[in-house]
């Protein structure tokens, strides 16, 4: 919280200084007070959004043009926004907006060619400023304001890369990740997802370089000393899903629709990797309806990405820890594909209801892999996914408040929050409810009609409960949609108060390869198990297989020599397997696969692999200090969601 004089002089700055200049002076002192990073004022953030200062139901900004100019060598943006504002209320005097560490020069409107007052407040830690811009005396309701401006190259939501952290090792790299909250790091804007914004785009870079946005690419105009880049995204999005990237890229074109991007050194594995994206749009489609974004490209990201994947309108951004050399891992662009509706045309209005963008999006995307695959198939990724949930319920308590579906962000923020429960035990939900209203043939009409009526749209949790009653209740299934708990399903807290009875067939063999094993004495008896019994595995299964030994009591280190040559997991590249291997070699207090541990920890960014393998570090003594030592070494190569959560893994608090 603040101190009282700090709140009194943000009192102060908004009853009467709205001037700039004298803005100015305070602005300058206020960055000289310490900033309290955790805690934060409550009254000030939005009624409709725990983590935006914006008032959308005042003023709401429509359309945004950005014109900006990269520079790799003060790692900073330059140039300006044009936002397009809307007074919704009748007496609102000004419009509120989130910004973080932006340095802004001027605010104007455009129409009228005057400057206006404007105040940025005391950052409020994560949550960045609330910046406020007098809305001034004009006919009509609507405004355009032309804000000056430029990022800090601390910017949350972007990552500078220096050459030698790319591939190629010759041009430096930058690509953004705003969701949740780090938008606002980028551009002032209302960053919350309950508005959406249509947006364009000029970016003008060096000339080696190309530039990327979640938006059609119009042309490309070259300059004397660089080149221009357009951009159009006609469809309005969150602000989270606004995306850029900057880097020596190349392109293959792998369907109708679709392009993949990534340097060179990547471009063929990344072709042959995700080969099979158009087949499964059209198969998302099938369930889902017509996609509206026109194209689907992907971009393959440098390794310190921080997501599996981050489905950024027009342009996937996907983690290079995907290029598994087999095409095992793209159920990750199943899932990014399945983003195109849940979450991008439908958007949960704040981060309390993320279950509806996750929650749907993992069940659809289960649905696209039954469908390219087997409905087994299907099933057995429910059953790795509960496991995993199991495994997050555990590690918070199951009283927790964090295993609720729908969660309270007050004074929380999302990164803390973000676990695999809206997730998994959202499309265990959506799974329950298909088997309410007597299976796929009965929901998947329904999910159409969804998308259809609600797209476009921000919704919570109670939008979707009315829809979905509304719908089934004319049909002759009240009896049914009347015994459905729904606040136990969306408040309780622990497991899913019902779990489907998923077909295991395709994991049998692991199973049965684990219970071999566990009851095998390597020191007295032969191996039970031969490269031959297990070479024909999938890859699923063999992850599955290590899943079950990380979860079962650790084995001793010869028997996981042993093991690593029966399953020949040198030589196996998915990320999948390595990083269940080596989290077994932690469990297990094998002292010699530490450094590889490390290694890999500096070489990936993504926190499905790093912040547990970082906790198994942390929870064996012998590697707790090493684990930190690393963790400290590294964190300027990592991206700030990364690094941020890290931190708390390993207790360093600062
Ligand atoms: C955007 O900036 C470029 C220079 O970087 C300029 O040539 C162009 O006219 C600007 N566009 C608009 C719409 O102001
Ligand atoms: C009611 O739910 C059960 C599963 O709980 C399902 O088997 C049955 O088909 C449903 N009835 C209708 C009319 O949809
Ligand atoms: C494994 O075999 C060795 C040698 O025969 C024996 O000493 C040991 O007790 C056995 N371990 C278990 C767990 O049975
Ligand atoms: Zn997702």
């Amino acid at each position: 919280m603040l101190s009282h004089r700090e709140r009194c002089l943000i009192q102060a700055l908004i009853a009467c200084v709205f001037a700039s200049s004298v803005y100015y002076l305070i602005n300058y002192y206020f960055q000289t007070i310490p900033v309290e990073n955790k805690l934060v004022n409550m009254e000030q953030l939005s009624p409709l959004d725990p983590s935006s200062f914006s008032r959308p139901e005042l003023a709401v900004v429509t359309n945004i043009a950005i014109n900006l100019s990269v520079s790799f060598e003060k790692k900073i943006f330059t140039g300006f926004v044009n936002l397009y504002v809307q007074k919704v209320d009748e007496g609102a005097s000004e419009i509120i907006l989130d910004s973080k560490d932006l340095k802004i020069h001027k605010i104007t409107e455009v129409d009228l060619n005057a400057e206006v007052k404007y105040a940025v407040e005391q950052p409020h830690g994560e949550f960045g400023s609330k910046l406020t811009i007098e809305l001034p005396s004009k006919n009509g309701n609507n405004f355009i304001f032309k804000i000056e401006y430029e990022t800090s190259p601390d910017a949350s939501g972007l990552q500078w890369l220096s050459p030698d952290q790319t591939a190629g090792k010759k041009h430096p790299y930058l690509f953004s990740q705003f969701q949740p909250v780090h938008a606002r790091s980028f551009l002032p804007c209302q960053d919350t997802p309950g508005v959406k914004i249509k947006y364009t785009a000029t970016i003008s870079a060096p000339p080696q370089l190309t530039v990327l946005m979640s938006a059609i690419r119009d042309q490309t105009r070259e300059l004397h000393d660089g080149k221009l880049f357009h951009f159009v995204q006609d469809i309005p999005v969150p602000s989270y899903l606004i995306a850029i990237a900057i880097g020596a890229l190349e392109s293959r074109k792998i369907g109708p629709r679709s392009h993949v991007w990534a340097e060179k050194e990547m471009i063929e594995q990344s072709a042959f990797e995700f080969a099979s994206t158009e087949h499964q749009l059209q198969t998302a489609e099938a369930i889902c309806g017509p996609y509206v974004w026109g194209i689907y490209d992907l971009l393959v990201l440098p390794p310190s990405s921080p997501f599996g994947g981050m489905e950024n309108p027009c342009l996937t951004f996907v983690t290079p820890t995907l290029l598994a050399g087999d095409r095992s891992l793209v159920n990750v662009v199943a899932h990014e594909i399945a983003h195109s509706w849940s979450g991008n045309l439908i958007t949960n209005r704040n981060f309390e209801h993320f279950w509806l963008n996750e929650g749907f999006t993992v069940f659809i995307e289960r649905k696209i892999l039954g469908r390219l695959l087997t409905p087994q198939d299907q099933d057995f990724s429910a059953v790795e996914g509960l496991a995993d949930l199991k495994d997050t319920v555990k590690r918070f308590g199951e009283d927790s408040p964090l295993t609720r579906l729908v969660v309270d962000l007050k004074g929380l923020h999302p990164d803390d929050a973000f676990s695999t429960v809206p997730y998994e035990k959202g499309q265990t939900f959506l799974r329950y409810l298909e088997e309410i209203v007597g299976g796929a043939s009965e929901f998947e009409p329904f999910l159409r009609k969804y998308f259809d009526t609600y797209k476009y749209k921000s919704l919570d949790t109670s939008d979707f409960k009315k829809f979905f009653i509304k719908e089934f209740s004319a049909s002759g299934k009240q009896e049914n949609i009347s015994s459905i708990d729904w606040d136990l399903w969306l408040y309780g807290t622990g497991l899913p108060p019902y779990i489907p009875d998923y077909d295991k067939t395709v994991g049998q063999i692991s199973i049965h390869l684990h219970e071999s094993l566990s009851s095998w004495n390597e020191s007295s008896e032969p191996s039970p198990v031969k490269l031959d019994d297990v070479k024909y595995m999938s890859a699923s299964q063999i992850i599955y297989f290590l899943q079950l030994v990380l979860d079962s009591t650790p084995w001793a280190v010869p028997k996981l020599k042993q093991i690593e040559k029966i399953f020949e997991l040198p030589k196996n590249k998915n990320s999948e397997v390595k990083f269940r291997w080596l989290r077994i070699c932690v469990k297990s207090k094998w002292e010699d696969k530490i450094p590889e541990v490390l290694l890999w920890l500096n070489e990936v960014g993504r926190m499905k692999f790093v912040r547990p393998l970082y906790r198994d570090l942390y929870e064996w003594e012998f590697s707790r200090s090493t684990g930190i030592e690393n963790f400290k070494a590294n964190k300027k190569y990592m991206m700030h969601v990364s690094a941020y959560t890290v931190e708390r893994d390993l207790h360093i608090h600062e």
